[in-house]
């Protein structure tokens, strides 16, 4: 088991939901978040939106994945978020322990979803 972790930029968001959705990837977590890459959100500035001194506003996904579906979730990442341009994003991937669905106490990859 995988967790992926993802920061986007914030106007792809739905582009990335739509082809997870496309690869029957359908749970997720979503967040708005503040940051900066190696550009130390300078030169980044023109297509991001500047929120407090060098950080901008980016969206961080987070998406527990069996092995199986670990490549097909990052090649959805990359073609909803990515445009070539500097600030696309980053996708970190963590081996991921346990998995515990709270209603049922399911465990492991079953309770992945
Ligand atoms: N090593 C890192 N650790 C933590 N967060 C990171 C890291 N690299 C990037 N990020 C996060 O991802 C966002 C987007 O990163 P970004 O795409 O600008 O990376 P980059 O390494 O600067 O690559 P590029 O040159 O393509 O812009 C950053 O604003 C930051 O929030
Ligand atoms: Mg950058």
């Amino acid at each position: 088991m995988k967790l992926v972790i993802a920061i986007i930029q914030p106007h792809k968001l739905e582009d990335v939901k739509a082809e997870l959705y496309k690869a029957d990837i359908n749970l997720i977590t979503v967040s708005e978040v503040l940051g900066h890459g190696r550009q130390m959100g300078v030169t980044e500035v023109y297509r991001g939106v500047k929120e407090t001194g060098n950080l901008l506003r980016k969206v961080r996904l987070e998406i527990g994945v069996n092995d199986t579906f670990l490549q097909p979730t990052i090649d959805a990442i990359i073609k909803g978020a990515r445009s070539s341009e500097v600030g696309d994003g980053k996708i970190f991937v963590l081996d991921m322990k346990e998995c515990i669905r709270i209603s049922s106490g399911e465990k492991g990859p079953v309770a992945i979803g």
